[in-house]
């Protein structure tokens, strides 16, 4: 039976009313916290031909409920999708099992068979994002060898949904710190138990970058006299760090830059610990006001040209992850050859960064 059926059989009145109604009902079950049911008649509703602009609308609000925007810029990052096919290609062949961890839209998964894969199992814990992945892979005509499973990684079995261990597992569960969307504690339960011994992961490691640097969006961040009033006691509430797109004008690195903390994805026994704390040395005289900060990620260590794939800030740059600027105390005069020390303290899915000296 399908989900609409079960729907129906559970609201029989909606089962001869069109699309308005679905709609209206698909929101008023998403208002009740009934997510799964309220998908599922929105997406009927919308994809109805009768369907009217304004309630296509209202669908169109319930399917949207919970999806991150990225979705539409990862995609569209046609550097990151380059190395990442580059990298699958230089791994994969026609007898390989790859895992996709984290499908969205499927792309690298559709990526991986592009790049000589024989089969992809892709798992995505949001269920609507699953859902269109699984579209997706039909409407590509792929679905023979592009399974998409709607369930976080975690909780994929051996032997069911995997039928043996994945040859290689490829994923893009990085956020702009690497960290939030954890990445470390979802390769800490893949690597050992989905992955062949030998395999491949990609990315194969991500790196989070530092520098000193000027922010030139700072000044409209921070509160000074407004009005005549002193209101600069509000910074203390200020939050501690913020984002910035890569190629901002005028963001500046002042120091070279260095890796605070480096992981190796597929080797989470190498894993660094939690503390960091690294010296930068000044190569522009300038007046730093923040640690800027970014990702690094190898997609793989063939060395290989566009194998990696950095977040560093340059002018005219364009990237689908944001560089973090984490603004000092005070500003700081720099002269080249000078030394300072950055610290970090991380979990497995934030961190906090400072200036040690
Ligand atoms: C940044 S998106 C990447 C989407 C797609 N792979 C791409 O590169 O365009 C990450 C996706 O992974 C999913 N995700 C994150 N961790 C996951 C996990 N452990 N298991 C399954 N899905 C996960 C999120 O729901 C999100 O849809």
């Amino acid at each position: 039976m399908t989900e609409l059926n079960r729907i129906f059989d559970a609201w029989p009145i909606l089962r001869d009313k069109g699309p308005d109604a679905w709609a209206a009902f698909a929101r008023m079950l998403l208002d009740k916290g009934k997510g799964a049911e309220a998908f599922t008649l929105a997406l009927a509703a919308h994809d109805h031909p009768d369907c009217s602009n304004r309630d296509r609308r209202i669908a169109n609000g319930v399917l949207n409920a919970g999806v991150p925007k990225w979705h539409w810029n990862l995609v569209q990052d046609t550097a990151r999708n380059a190395a990442y096919e580059a990298a699958l290609a230089r791994v994969v062949g026609p007898d390989s099992l790859v895992l996709d961890i984290g499908a969205g839209t499927g792309l690298l998964g559709l990526l991986a068979l592009r790049a000589g894969a024989g089969r992809v199992v892709a798992c995505e814990m949001n269920p609507s994002t699953a859902r269109m992945a699984a579209d997706i892979a039909r409407i590509n005509g792929v679905a023979d060898r592009l399974r998409i499973i709607p369930r976080k990684s975690n909780d994929l079995v051996l032997g069911t949904d995997l039928e043996r261990p994945a040859d290689a597992i490829v994923s893009e569960i990085v956020d702009n710190t690497l960290l939030a969307q954890e990445t470390l504690a979802t390769h800490r339960d893949a690597v050992p138990r989905l992955l062949r011994p030998g395999g491949h992961v990609i990315p194969g490691d991500g790196a989070i970058m530092v520098a000193l640097g000027h922010d030139p969006t700072l000044a409209t961040r921070r509160m000074g006299i407004h009005e005549g009033f002193d209101l600069s006691a509000f910074n203390r509430l200020a939050p501690p760090s913020h984002s910035l797109i890569v190629g901002t004008p005028g963001l500046r690195l002042l120091s070279q830059p260095v890796a605070l903390f480096d992981f190796a994805f597929d080797q989470p026994e190498s894993w660094p610990g939690l503390h960091s704390d690294v010296e930068v040395t000044v190569e522009t005289e300038g007046t730093a006001n923040a640690i800027i900060q970014w990702i690094r990620l190898v997609l793989d260590r063939s060395g290989a040209e566009g194998s990696v794939y950095e977040v560093k800030p340059a002018p005219g740059r364009t990237s689908c992850w944001a560089v973090v600027s984490w603004p000092l105390a005070s500003p700081l005069a720099l002269a080249p050859g000078g030394t300072r020390r950055i610290a970090a303290r991380r979990t497995d899915s934030n961190i906090m960064i400072w200036l040690a000296y």
